[in-house]
């Protein structure tokens, strides 16, 4: 029997989790973010080579206050309160310029 190859897949730059449940932010506006982080990265053409973003959505981080909450990797850079108007900062300094948004962030991996 053959040997199985690896699948192929063009490498991330960074991976975005955002929360979309209902304790961290009541009313679900981690849902709203979560489509609108679609749109930015479109927009930001962040979606396609060597800059791409892969973004995802979990129930429930953890933190389950002061949402919506949402962490970068490989940073480990957490961001919480994320409205609109920080997810678009978000998604132009650090997604697509590479300076994290230090004000809006709550909690860091340790380095
Ligand atoms: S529900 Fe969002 S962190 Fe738990």
């Amino acid at each position: 029997m053959p040997a199985q190859s690896n699948p192929q897949m063009e490498p991330y730059a960074r991976h975005v989790i955002v929360c979309t449940g209902g304790f961290c932010s009541p009313g679900h506006r981690g849902r709203e973010l979560y489509s609108l982080l679609a749109q930015l990265l479109q927009r930001e053409d962040l979606l396609f080579g060597p800059r791409r973003i892969k973004r995802g959505e979990t129930p429930c981080l953890g933190v389950c206050s002061d949402g919506p909450v949402m962490v970068v990797y490989p940073e480990g850079v957490w961001y919480a309160r994320v409205t609109p108007r920080l997810l678009e900062r978000i998604v132009v300094e650090h997604l697509r310029d590479g300076r994290v948004v230090d004000e809006a962030v709550f909690h860091r991996l340790d380095p």
